[in-house]
């Protein structure tokens, strides 16, 4: 088998805002295959470090390398932790997952991306809900129709900035299946932003915890043996 291809690497990684240090020098690899969780209390820099990842923001020092030849920022599919959406507007799966798609220069939607949205549906089991609109769907099914239109690209990796936050126990099962079996079966690699013990358990191949005081760890699940680790 060949070596796994290092996708992003970080290098000396130091963040700051005013005299807020976040992290200092943060060295790590993520790999093709990777499922990396991020995890650490409230306001320790998770989302900061994944916009670093993304190259939407500039690090204080240091730096975001992208290793991989042909891998870059179209290559990540990213689910923000936030998002406003309209519960009026009449947005059904397919068209919701369709507005990724409308970077081109066709204003309509070819047979191709047509597969493509129903192939990203099916893998977030949603292929029987394609019709239904995004406001009534129930939480689960709205991550899972983030977590499609993430997909859509057909992308390396996917960023997940804490997607299962609110949701009942069910859902959130059902998320980190999906999220597995992206991982182990079509080789994407998953960043995870988490406040779940269980799944950082379960699913991950690496964790980095933040401490907010500016360390930070890097190792395996044996860093949650520690009882003080505060999600
Ligand atoms: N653009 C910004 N300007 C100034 N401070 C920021 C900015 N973004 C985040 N912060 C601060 O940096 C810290 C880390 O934020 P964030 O990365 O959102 O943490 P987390 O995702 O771990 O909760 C917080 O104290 C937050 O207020
Ligand atoms: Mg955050």
């Amino acid at each position: 088998m060949s070596e796994k291809q290092t996708l992003i690497k970080l290098v000396d990684l130091s963040m700051s805002f005013d005299q807020k240090l976040l992290f200092k020098n943060l060295n790590l690899e993520i790999k093709q295959g990777d499922f990396l969780s991020i995890i650490g209390p409230n306001g320790t820099g998770k989302s900061t470090l994944i916009q670093l990842m993304m190259k939407e923001l500039a690090p204080r020092s240091g730096q975001v390398i992208y290793t991989d030849n042909g891998f870059d920022r179209k290559k990540i599919g990213f689910v923000p932790q936030t998002r406003n959406i309209n519960e009026d507007y009449p947005l059904n799966l397919t068209s919701f997952v369709s507005l990724r798609l409308y970077d081109n220069l066709i204003p309509w939607l070819t047979k191709k991306d047509r597969l493509k949205i129903s192939t990203a549906l099916k893998k977030v089991r949603l292929q029987d809900k394609s019709d239904n609109l995004l406001a009534n769907s129930s939480g689960g099914e709205q991550q899972r129709a983030y977590i499609a239109q993430a997909l859509v690209h057909d992308p390396k990796m996917i960023i997940l900035d804490e997607p299962t936050n609110g949701l009942d126990e069910r859902s959130k099962k059902e998320v980190m299946e999906i999220l597995k079996k992206l991982q182990v079966e079509d080789q994407v690699t998953i960043v995870l932003v988490t406040h779940d013990p269980e799944s950082v358990i379960q699913n991950s191949t690496k964790i980095l915890k933040l401490n907010g005081d500016g360390t930070f760890e890097v190792g395996d699940q044996s860093l949650l043996e520690n009882n003080d680790v505060e999600f």
